[in-house]
């Protein structure tokens, strides 16, 4: 398998999981998707992560995005570890978990990376969106849990790029002020953002969020 880039749509696959067989493009129905992918059950990192992913779950829901996350164990064994994540995270995991024991999905999504570990998933994260395509990759190694909070950002940012003609700045959040397309001349970004732009340089333009 080539490794996988922005843009290239993603591989589709049926695999059991933690709430039986799932097969990722009727998980993903025609909504957004995010895949993440844990070292292994029962490790500390991975307990703290899948908790406060549920916790997150309604801000996942609230942008049309269903969350699927995978680990290389079985799914006897997610069904165990998830009661010791429901209890110590005091939440409930409310999405599936892959089981990915013979490491089908993880080899498809190139989640195992040899010289960090030959037998447990790196933590890879891919946002799929509704037309299929990737359009965002992160790897973290095990040793770091991710930040959802940054997780929902990207996320904001993925869905106002895709449907106006803006790229979102550094640090930017919902509802800050965005950068005017590249592509689009001052005049015209002046008839098309009715909130007004500001140009700071020929090639910077600023405009509000035109969703917030
Ligand atoms: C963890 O989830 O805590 C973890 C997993 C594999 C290696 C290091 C940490």
């Amino acid at each position: 398998m080539a490794t996988l880039r922005l843009g290239d749509t993603a591989p589709n696959f049926t695999a059991d999981s933690s709430v039986g067989k799932i097969e990722l493009y009727d998980y993903l129905g025609d909504g957004w998707g995010i895949l993440f992918s844990h070292p292994a059950d029962f490790t500390p990192v991975c307990t703290t992560e899948l908790g406060t992913a549920a916790k997150f779950k309604s801000e996942f829901d609230k942008r049309n995005v269903k969350m699927l996350a995978l680990s290389v164990d079985g799914a006897a064994s997610h069904k165990e570890w998830i009661k010791d994540i429901n209890e110590v995270q005091q939440t409930e995991v409310n999405f599936p978990i892959i089981a990915d024991e013979d490491k089908k999905v993880s080899d498809l999504y190139d989640m195992i990376h040899p010289k960090a570990d030959n037998n447990l998933t790196v933590r890879s994260v891919f946002i799929i969106a509704p037309d299929r395509s990737i359009k965002l990759i992160l790897t973290y190694p095990a040793s770091t849990g991710r930040n959802f909070h940054e997780l929902l950002r990207v996320i904001d940012s993925l869905q106002l790029t895709a449907y106006h003609k803006v790229a979102t700045p550094a640090n930017w959040k919902h509802g800050e002020d965005v950068v005017v397309s590249p592509a689009i001349a001052t005049e015209d970004a002046k008839q098309m953002f009715k909130k007004g732009v500001t140009e700071v340089k020929p090639y910077l333009r600023m405009t509000p969020d035109p969703t917030a």
